[in-house]
């Protein structure tokens, strides 16, 4: 058994994981570290926090460094989340822009965790018919290794499905032997996903929409206002972006324009 976190040992890694990818873990959440972080002292064999986070500054191991990033990282998320935001995107944005002959399409979701965000585009994508025909492209990213794998064998339990219509249910999953749901391969095949850490990571795609929901409320103002400059930079002109529906750009000094599409809060880049 190991002791709970000393307050020093919470700074040192809270600073740490903060510098590394600008999660901001504020006092109250020293108990949630010990936790995160005692399996990779079990992983490591090593008996003490202290012992670890020294072997991180010292080896700089860069795969544990990513493995103890995975484990620190807050994924939840689930399939058709905010749905406002898809039927703003099918029912607005994406059509707008192929009629502008701005083609393929080019989407990214960002801080996608295990993909449920990027899958649902994809198979409300498919049910457009704007996959066979090419008109739209998906990236993903996280800076997590593990839900990237996971977003890449699309298995999925069905809290994943709480939002999810009967409809494409049973249209694009399959019940596994073991109770979980396997997604349409067409769907896993379509999204091009990739490791990337939006603090330390450069872009060097141009996208027409970017979605990162969720994501932002981990970093603190000053990380918030650098990632919000690079999606800036990462947009063309006349393109959109999309936070989660409980944040927002107010505080935050930016060039883009702040718009309401369809009952959705968008912010756009002329
Ligand atoms: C709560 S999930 C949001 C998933 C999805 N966008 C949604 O709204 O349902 C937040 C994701 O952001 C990722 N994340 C945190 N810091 C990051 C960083 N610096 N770079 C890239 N992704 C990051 C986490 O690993 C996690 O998967």
């Amino acid at each position: 058994m190991f002791s709970k976190l000393s307050d020093d040992e919470f700074k040192k890694f809270a600073k740490l994981i903060h510098e590394m990818s600008g999660i901001f873990l504020k006092d109250s959440k020293s108990t949630l570290l010990s936790n995160r972080l005692r399996k990779r002292l079990i992983e490591k064999k090593i008996d003490s926090f202290d012992d670890y986070y020294r072997y991180l500054e010292t080896s700089k191991d860069m795969d544990e460094i990513t493995e103890m990033l995975n484990a620190v990282s807050t994924n939840e998320t689930y399939f058709f989340r905010n749905i406002k935001h898809f039927d703003t995107l099918f029912d607005s944005i994406i059509p707008e822009l192929i009629s502008k002959r701005r083609l393929p399409v080019t989407i990214w979701s960002a801080g996608c965790s295990s993909g449920e965000e990027p899958y649902t585009l994809c198979m409300i994508a498919k049910e457009k018919g704007l996959l066979n025909k090419g008109l739209i492209k998906i990236d993903a990213s996280d800076i997590n290794t593990s839900v990237i794998n996971e977003a890449k064998s699309g298995i999925y339990d069905e809290k994943r499905l709480r939002s999810t219509d009967k409809y494409y249910e049973d249209k694009y999953f399959k019940r596994t032997a073991t109770g979980l749901f396997k997604l349409d391969q067409e769907i896993i095949d379509y999204v091009n996903f990739f490791k990337l850490n939006l603090i330390t990571d450069k872009v060097d795609k141009k996208y027409d929409i970017i979605l990162c929901r969720n994501v932002m409320i981990y970093f603190d103002r000053d990380d918030q206002k650098k990632v919000v400059a690079k999606f800036y930079e990462s947009l063309n002109n006349d393109s959109y972006f999309f936070v989660g529906h409980s944040e927002s750009l107010y505080f935050i000094d930016t060039r883009f324009e702040y718009k309401k599409v369809l009952d959705s809060p968008v912010y756009y880049k002329k």
